[in-house]
């Protein structure tokens, strides 16, 4: 057993205006989120059905900031290239990811919220994305995308969970026993219950599409599946101490 994980966090905020310059407030309410959500201590989650209660995680992860960095850009949307995690192509340089998360906060355009890097992946691009107007519950936010469980999804990404539906038809897996299979994403807040696959959705995982404020819950299974990563021989081992 492990104990409680604490993974400190760099956040990079590049902008090209003033808004997206966000404040250490947005910043911080961001970190506030990730430890609400990731110790199951969000004000929301007495909402999970009676069918799924039991299955609700305290990951025993835990997140503190180690720094913000700031950079003007003239660029005004960023994509999904991950040019901005490089000061070549007028990003910012990933910094120490063997030990932090890094997250980077700029436009990334296309009505895209953020994306993450799967463990495994180069050192050099490791971490999450996140546009500011999705970033944190004040501030610059946008709903129904303002209660920061974009960037809990993004790190769900990068701590290894899939999309629940297994970004496939019914028997297409994401690799968690206890979350129940479906064939797609959910969106808006669906009402409960909503069956695919011949069971009831766990659309209010943070790892479905749903609005920030219908998605409360990691299961149990996603729980191990992201603890994993910090054993022997886990991708993200190195983290610990
Ligand atoms: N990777 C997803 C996207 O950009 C993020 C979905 C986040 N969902 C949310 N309710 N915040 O489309
Ligand atoms: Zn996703
Ligand atoms: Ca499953």
């Amino acid at each position: 057993n492990l104990g409680v994980i604490n993974i400190p966090v760099y956040v990079h905020v590049i902008y090209n205006n003033s808004q997206e310059n966000i404040s250490d407030a947005q910043v911080n309410s961001q970190i506030a989120v990730l430890n609400d959500d990731f110790r199951a201590s969000n004000s929301d989650v007495n909402q999970v059905p009676n069918e799924f209660a039991g299955l609700v995680a305290d990951s025993e992860i835990q997140f503190t900031l180690a720094g913000i960095t700031r950079k003007a850009s003239s660029r005004t949307s960023w994509g999904t290239n991950d040019a901005m995690k490089s000061s070549a192509n007028g990003g910012v340089d990933v910094i120490t990811p063997e030990t932090h998360l890094n997250i980077w906060v700029c436009n990334i355009g296309g009505g895209i919220l953020g994306y993450a890097q799967f463990p495994g992946g180069s050192a050099s691009t490791d971490g999450v994305v996140v546009s500011p107007q999705y970033f944190g519950k004040q501030g610059y936010v946008s709903a129904p995308f303002d209660k920061g469980r974009t960037t809990t999804h993004e790190v769900g990404h990068y701590l290894n969970l899939r999309h629940i539906w297994g970004d496939g038809r019914c028997k297409r897996d994401d690799f968690v026993a206890d979350t129940p299979s479906s064939d797609g994403p959910n969106y808006g807040c669906p009402s409960y219950p909503t069956v695919n696959c011949r069971s009831n959705d766990m659309t209010m995982n943070y790892m479905d599409y749903v609005d920030d404020a219908c998605m409360y819950m990691f299961s149990e299974g996603q729980k191990a599946r992201m603890r994993d990563l910090f054993g022997a021989g886990g991708a993200r081992e190195s983290m610990l101490n």
